[in-house]
């Protein structure tokens, strides 16, 4: 039976009456007068405030409504036993009410409408210094915990198109969504580099490689931000985990990471660097430790290299209760007191969530174990946050304006163009797909008529919102040659009956197509594989989809596999059996549309897979950029291989590349060479085609891999078009860090590789010399 625990929160909440003094009835002060400069703003204020008022701009809170649907999805003793969905026990809707009067409280999370966004800041509005609250919530790819928002394809689809224009264009829009709904801060982009697919938040990453995933970290800020976000249409981005989440030991979320500092400078640093060096204005540590550091109280990550190196001027946020896990889970203090010591003295600047952590930093400032000047280096960001996001002029938002901009048309075009763009053609045998017209398609499978396509990240979106892959094709063909067999949708609930049927069905057509592959949706809490701490110990299809698939394809008809998916699905029984294999990923709102216009030909698959997938999970790690001895030697049981390789992706075009040159073959100091290719479409069909440079170092003083990307270029070809790709290359896109630690290009031979994906015999080389 499910419980109400602290359900009086949010209906009381929403009847608050308490009166409104609004800010200008008082005489102006120095900070809240808006021709002052944000600087002078912020020292004014803070010169006013008491520690108490400091601690409460540290201090973030969950919600109302968001806890209220928690309680309303689980029971009470789910509740109890979970760190997953915040509440308070405790504390009550009238508390926390008070709490944001006397200015307790900074900042809230899952904030999921305008009209509570205001109810909350009116509260604020009411406290000494009328300070504005700061609303962030996780917008990862559109603003989806919010209904009615628009979905836009999960990061990792968002990778496969290698588009960085449209993930720049779709963050433009999440931020307009968001504002008109309250929020002002999104955690996002999710910038950790995946090395075990095993983890269920690979779906809302840019996947395994260093460059793709800076590359689209950048874009995704620059969306967001545009510039240092002052206005009232842009957010603040976040970049997260800081560092190694997707490389934790077994794949399991939280668990450790064990790193040089080499892999950590080379590998996952530098989407995080280049994320400062295009503004963003906060971080979140990770949840897990690095090098038996947890990183919230890791003072190596969150000063010397976060702030010393980098020159970070903005704030860090604490990930999901992770300071007090600092006590609780990695026992590296002994107490509550000692882990917000330890993580403020690291860093940390605002926890995420909860009372206990203000209550803390207010004891040790009495007991003299932290300085007041300590908390006003933490406090000034997030007080220049809230002025460059105008909160203290406008803190009030237009509750009309959610209903005009969520789901906005443009907002849906540009979701649908990066669906189209982000579907990877992993096989195509004999040509089998598109599909025609007159041919009698049979569809089944437990993501064939599912939400699923939205991914992780996403609460439940109005009905009329999502197109799924049945509804996806029956509009495209209206003529009734599309027949779908409902056997439900949940990837791990598919009885032998259906299988049984669905195999009667497939006689009756000319081609199957069957859609399977993860469930990622956060609100089903029995039903999902995938997403946030939703590891899987297998990569292969979930339940008995295998069986479905191959019961239909002893029918004799060609199979189409349509995988929608949040990470690497390992089956190699698929690529070595079905006729065809369709990875959408996790495509949003439109992503059956996609799928189905990518079906019939009406789009022509572009992607290119930002992340390998592993023969299996024993394969792990299973990068392109591995070391020169990984596959010196080879495994006694199975293939020494990956299915696919990243950056590999069919079209129904066929691209030819020829003519590659340098215009240079030394380059020293600060010179450059352009490396230059001619790609030809050689078919009747106009396609995109997405150029790749990789870069080899011949010799090295500490060990390479064996490629790296260093460049990426989407080009549109007409039937028999030819067009020259170029790209510059110069010393720091060959540095790396040599034996003591230094960032240097050393003189010696680069091979240059430029083709159609990572893969060996898709890339051609020349060469390069470096003095
Ligand atoms: C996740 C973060 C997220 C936060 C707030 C945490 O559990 O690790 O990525 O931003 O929750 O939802």
């Amino acid at each position: 039976m499910k419980t109400k625990i602290t359900l009086s929160l949010l209906t009381a909440f929403a009847l608050t009456s308490i009166a409104i003094t609004p800010l200008h009835a008082k005489s102006k002060l120095p900070y809240q007068d808006a021709s002052l400069s944000a600087e002078q703003r912020v020292n004014d204020l803070i010169s006013r405030m008491t520690v108490a008022e400091k601690a409460g701009q540290m201090s973030q809170f969950v919600g109302l409504k968001h806890i209220a649907e928690a309680e309303k999805q689980l029971t009470a003793e789910q509740l109890n036993n979970s760190d997953a969905h915040g509440f308070y026990p405790g504390l009550n809707n009238d508390d926390l009410k008070q709490m944001i009067v006397d200015g307790e409280i900074g900042s809230f999370l899952h904030v999921v409408d305008a009209e509570e966004a205001n109810a909350l800041q009116k509260l604020a509005m009411q406290s000494r210094l009328g300070i504005p609250l700061i609303v962030g919530i996780d917008a990862i790819h559109g603003n989806a915990l919010v209904n009615g928002a628009t979905v836009y394809p999960s990061p990792i689809s968002a990778a496969s198109s290698f588009n960085t224009d449209l993930v720049r264009k779709a963050s433009v829009e999440t931020a307009k969504e968001m504002r008109a709904n309250g929020a002002h801060w999104t955690f996002t982009p999710n910038i950790d580099i995946v090395r075990d697919p095993r983890w269920g938040r690979v779906g809302e990453t840019f996947g395994e490689d260093t460059y793709l995933v800076t590359e689209m970290g950048v874009a995704t800020i620059e969306g967001f931000q545009q510039g240092d976000f002052t206005g009232t249409e842009k957010v603040i981005a976040n970049a997260k985990h800081f560092v190694g989440g997707g490389d934790s030991i077994n794949g399991l979320n939280i668990a450790p990471l064990d790193v040089s500092e080499r892999t950590l400078r080379q590998d996952y640093f530098p989407p995080f660097k280049a994320a400062v060096d295009a503004g963003v204005f906060t971080f979140m540590a990770a949840h897990n430790e690095v090098n038996g550091q947890p990183s919230h109280g890791s003072k190596f990550l969150l000063n010397d290299v976060l702030r010393e190196e980098w020159k970070f001027p903005g704030f860090v946020v604490s990930d999901w209760l992770d300071v007090d896990r600092l006590h609780t889970l990695h026992r590296v203090a002994e107490n509550h007191n000692d882990a917000v010591k330890l993580s403020v003295d690291a860093g940390m600047d605002m926890n995420m969530h909860g009372p206990q952590f203000s209550k803390a930093i207010l004891q040790l400032v009495k007991e003299g174990r932290l300085t007041e000047q300590r908390l006003d280096a933490s406090v000034k960001p997030i007080l220049m946050a809230k002025f460059r996001l105008g909160l203290f002029d406008q803190p009030l938002v237009d509750e009309t304006l959610a209903e005009k901009l969520n789901f906005h048309p443009e907002h849906q075009k540009t979701a649908l163009t990066m669906a189209r763009q982000s579907i990877v053609l992993l096989k195509n045998e004999e040509k089998i797909l598109p599909l025609n017209h007159k041919q009698k398609i049979f569809i089944t499978g437990p993501n064939a008529n599912a939400h699923t396509t939205l991914g992780d990240w996403s609460l439940p979106q109005p009905e009329d919102n999502v197109i799924t892959v049945v509804e996806g094709l029956q509009k495209l063909n209206s003529s009734g040659s599309v027949k779908y067999l409902d056997i439900g949708n949940q990837v791990k609930q598919i009885s032998d009956e259906d299988i049984a049927k669905a195999t009667e069905q497939a006689k009756d057509a000319d081609i199957s197509v069957v859609v399977v592959g993860e469930n990622p949706l956060r609100f089903d809490n029995a039903g999902k594989t995938s997403g946030e701490n939703v590891a899987r110990a297998e990569l292969d299809l979930y339940g008995k989809q295998l069986d479905l698939i191959k019961a239909i394809h002893s029918v004799g008809k060609p199979v189409v596999v349509v995988l929608i998916n949040g990470r690497p699905i390992s089956e190699p029984w698929l690529s070595e059996n079905v006729e065809a294999i369709v990875e959408a990923w996790e495509p949003g709102s439109f992503g059956g549309q996609a799928v189905a216009e990518v079906l019939y030909g009406e789009v022509n698959p572009s992607a290119k897979m930002p992340i390998s997938v592993p023969y299996s999970e024993g394969h792990i790690q299973s990068v392109y950029n591995h070391k020169p001895s990984t596959y010196f030697k080879r495994y006694v049981d199975l293939p020494t291989k990956n299915l696919y390789e990243f950056g590999f992706g069919l079209s129904y075009s066929s691209f030819e590349y020829s003519d590659l040159s340098i215009d240079k073959s030394t380059i020293s100091g600060q010179e450059q060479a352009v490396v230059s290719i001619n790609v030809t479409n050689n078919s009747d069909v106009a396609g995109d085609e997405i150029v790749q440079l990789y870069i080899n170092d011949e010799f090295s003083e500490v060990t390479r891999a064996v490629k790296e990307l260093r460049g990426f270029e989407r080009v549109s070809l007409k039937p028999s078009e030819t067009k020259q790709v170029s790209f510059v290359v110069n010393q720091e896109m060959l540095a790396y860090y040599n034996l003591d630690m230094q960032w240097v290009t050393e003189a010696g031979g680069f091979n240059i590789l430029v083709g159609s994906s990572s893969r060996d015999a898709d890339l051609q080389s020349i060469r390069l010399q470096v003095k």
